[in-house]
């Protein structure tokens, strides 16, 4: 099958796209056909190999698994030993193994059924920063109607999810981003936008029940600061520059968590099935849509990688095979 192949930690260039054999699927996973892939941060991580640390878990000298990509979408062909939620044919969505292919493996337990009035490419755009977005406002934040939330990095792939989400539970909205992204923000339901590079987010607004920082560099007592004697602080991104394994500020919120009346939490997406079946409830309602930056062929892949790695991206990029 065709597939982008990655042999070494590097710029864009190191992904090219060559012919792999179609991976087999073991007990309880699924082998998909792939009509989209959604392009993740994880991603980009692990073509970069960094921070270095992780290689610990990536491959040391290379990436493990060649074929990069996790999210997906796409149709089902076979179903290994102990499979029982999926049957050939289903269109599903979720994280696979090696998505950026003409064919990629999941696990049962990452798929879900795509909503009918959604197209592969839309459902694609959707798992990693879906779910993080979906598990820093509810299980981490517990987020209520009418609650005040600031979300940074609300125009990035986690951050338009988190806006709309937070949005379509009630609460009042305030998304940080740069100034082309502003109008992109506001569509997606904030009910105030702060520009990042005219204007401290954390200054001179009335405090947050819940902070949800997906981008920026602003330090946990600042973070604080903003927040409500008792609000919740989710760190979902360090921004440390791959100091203290990438999560410097993450272990920082969590370590002080103990002496303060406010929650500091680091968030560790989890990967499942019942969170997806949620995003897929709301998709299917219009309570949430993808904002697709653009699609890519497999062959432009690295192109796609270089506007991740530029800052360019409005919501999210897909790949179609
Ligand atoms: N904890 C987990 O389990 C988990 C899961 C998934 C992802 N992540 C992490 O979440 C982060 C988000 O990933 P992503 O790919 O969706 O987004 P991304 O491409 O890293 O986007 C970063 C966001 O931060 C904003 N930003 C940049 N500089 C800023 C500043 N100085 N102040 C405030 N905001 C600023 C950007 O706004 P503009 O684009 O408008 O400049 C953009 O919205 C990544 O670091 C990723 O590793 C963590």
């Amino acid at each position: 099958m065709r597939a982008v192949i990655q042999r070494a930690y590097g710029d864009p260039d190191v992904l090219s796209v060559g012919e792999v054999d179609v991976p087999a699927p073991g007990p309880g996973e699924v082998l998909v056909q792939v009509r989209a892939a959604g392009l993740d941060r994880g991603t980009w991580h692990i073509m970069r190999g960094k921070p270095s640390a992780a290689r610990l878990a990536f491959g040391l000298r290379r990436p493990r698994h060649p074929v990069p990509g996790l999210d997906l979408a796409g149709v089902v062909l076979t179903v290994g030993e102990g499979v029982t939620r999926f049957a050939p044919g289903d269109e599903v969505f979720g994280i696979g193994r090696g998505s950026f292919a003409s064919f990629s493996v999941a696990k049962e337990s990452k798929l879900t059924i795509k909503p009918a009035s959604i197209g592969f490419e839309q459902a694609a755009a959707v798992p990693v920063s879906g779910l993080t977005a979906l598990q820093a406002l509810t299980n981490v934040g517990c987020l209520a109607s009418g609650q005040r939330v600031l979300i940074i990095g609300a125009s990035c792939g986690v951050g338009t999810y988190a806006v709309q989400i937070a949005h379509h539970l009630g609460a009042h909205v305030t998304g940080v981003c740069s100034t082309g992204k502003i109008e992109l923000v506001r569509d997606l339901g904030a009910d105030e936008v702060i520009d990042y590079t005219v204007a401290d987010p954390l200054v001179g607004t009335a405090p947050y029940d819940l902070i949800v920082n997906i981008g920026g560099t602003a330090r946990v007592r600042d973070l604080r600061r903003a927040l409500t004697p008792r609000g919740t602080l989710a760190v979902v991104s360090a921004n440390d520059n791959g100091r203290i394994l990438g999560i410097g500020k993450q272990l920082r919120a969590v370590a002080l968590n103990p002496f303060v009346p406010q929650r500091l939490r680091m968030l560790v997406s989890s990967e499942n099935s019942t969170d997806l079946q949620r995003l897929a409830t709301l998709l299917a309602d219009g309570s949430i849509r993808p904002a697709i930056d653009r699609v890519y062929p497999l062959t432009d892949v690295a192109s796609a990688m270089q506007r991740l790695e530029d800052g360019l991206v409005r919501g999210k990029v897909v790949i179609t095979p």
